[in-house]
């Protein structure tokens, strides 16, 4: 439309010189003056027809989404543009299925779309490159999170808030027990959750139990078996160099761990646990330790939180190689056939700002995606703990191997899910499941075998 309006204003400039070319001297001012003006008209809010622009969002919980709905409001007072937000399904599965329902019918559905970082491979071919909108703020992100949305030197989705696995902890309960730090490794940690455990119960809480996580068949539990795995030189399930390393007796003891976790110091449902019934748990004060993205801080310090002033969060216990969290965290892409594209980048680019984020670190206690934002007094003040999280999104990450395999992670991670889950249910024995995950993974992916790769805890 502004094109068509310029081209038809140019040819009119052409038309009047012509004719007027004695008087040039005063035609040219008005026509500039007229041109202007046109160009004004169109691009003002006042005449732009009102959009709206279709958002599918991630968050199904209550808190976030209203947070989301403020952010978006601002948003449609600062440009005119409105935006309808879409609720999502709970679980990761879920949520990718439906994705993919809208973006495969090839009609054009919401504009903008919360993408999971392991997303990026299998979903590209349906977003728009970002990077000629967005290479400046992209080369001040944390480099592995621009890498994890990045398919073929396209930039599929910008980042707007980083995940990492934390370990939350008690810090009253650490204190009546006589702990001073939060467990370093995880010999540590099931001690301590089973004596904490013991305690409490005999004090009368018999729902209380030491270490809650995410154990249910969904992508929560490749991230947590992960950094079981990936923390004692187990590997990533698929390396950098394409080759399958996860049939290694690393990654066998970490899920052998994992399963005589369930029913000692983990709830015997545990294995049916997603992030928010581990957060149930936890906030009711029925545990000691609980693993968790940032995203648990909001409700865990919630007025009406019984443990609201009792906790604190760590990087997560460590093995051999260290320690380490899964890298998540979800980003927006453009639908390539969005009719309001360039209204979508403008949503995109707000909803990514510096200041947006800062808001977001405040309200949400949400990490931001850019590091120079963890210097600020208004962004640490709040979150003390985010000083340990820029450190952790250097050096203590391990990503799950979505960019290697491309269109096939989906296909890998349930094979993985499968395996592990059938270990802490009991149903296989570890090297059992592994060897067969291994076979599968040959089959499925066509790379070769291999050892994990060095110090695996990194991306
Ligand atoms: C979080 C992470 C995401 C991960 C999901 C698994 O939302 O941000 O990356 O896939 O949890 O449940």
């Amino acid at each position: 439309m502004l094109m068509k309006i310029q081209r038809v204003v140019a040819q009119g400039i052409r038309g009047h010189y012509a004719g007027w070319s004695n008087s040039g001297k005063m035609v040219r001012p008005i026509c500039i003056v007229l041109l202007s003006l046109l160009l004004e008209a169109c691009t003002s809010p006042s005449v732009r027809e009102p959009v709206t622009l279709t958002l599918l969002d991630e968050w199904p919980n209550k808190t976030f989404s209203e947070a989301r709905q403020q952010e978006l409001q601002q948003f449609t007072r600062e440009t005119g543009i409105r935006v309808s937000l879409l609720p999502s399904p709970e679980s990761g599965r879920q949520k990718l299925v439906l994705w993919r329902e809208l973006l495969g019918t090839g009609a054009s559905g919401p504009d903008v779309y919360a993408v999971d970082v392991i997303w990026s491979g299998m979903l590209a071919e349906y977003f728009l490159d970002l990077k000629p909108y967005f290479a400046n703020e992209v080369s001040l992100q944390f480099p592995a999170i621009t890498a994890s949305y990045t398919v073929d030197n396209k930039l599929v989705a910008m980042a707007y808030h980083p995940d990492i696995g934390l370990l939350y902890y008690r810090t009253d309960l650490l204190r009546q027990y006589g702990y001073r730090e939060p467990p370093r490794t995880w010999d540590e940690l099931e001690i301590m959750a089973a004596r904490i455990q013991a305690g409490e119960r005999a004090k009368g809480k018999k729902q209380f139990w030491g270490f809650v996580w995410q154990g249910a068949a969904d992508e929560g539990l490749t991230c947590d078996a992960l950094e079981w795995q990936a923390s004692e030189g187990g590997g990533r399930i698929i390396e950098e160099n394409q080759t399958i390393s996860v049939n290694n007796p690393q990654a066998i003891r970490a899920w052998q761990r994992a399963a005589h976790w369930v029913g000692s110091i983990s709830p015997p449902g545990v294995v049916g646990y997603r992030e928010w019934d581990s957060l149930n748990v936890w906030v009711a004060g029925d545990a000691a330790f609980m693993r968790n993205w940032p995203s648990a801080y909001v409700d865990s310090r919630a007025a009406g939180s019984p443990i609201r002033n009792k906790f604190d969060s760590a990087l997560l216990p460590g093995g051999k190689a260290g320690r380490v969290g899964t890298l998540g965290g979800f980003g927006f892409a453009v639908s390539r056939v969005s009719v309001h594209p360039r209204e979508a980048l403008e949503l995109v680019r707000y909803l990514t700002r510096r200041d947006v984020q800062v808001k977001r670190s405040r309200v949400l206690a949400l990490p931001p995606t850019l590091p120079e934002l963890y210097n600020l007094p208004e962004v640490l003040e709040p979150n003390p703990r985010f000083d340990l999280l820029s450190q952790a999104f250097r050096a203590s990450i391990v990503s799950r191997p979505s960019n290697v395999t491309g269109k096939k992670y989906q296909n890998v991670t349930d094979t993985y899910i499968q395996a592990v889950h059938s270990v802490l249910t009991g149903e296989k024995s570890a090297p059992e499941a592994a060897a067969a995950l291994e076979n599968e993974l040959v089959r499925t992916t066509g790379f070769k075998t291999g050892p994990p790769l060095g110090k695996s805890a990194h991306p």
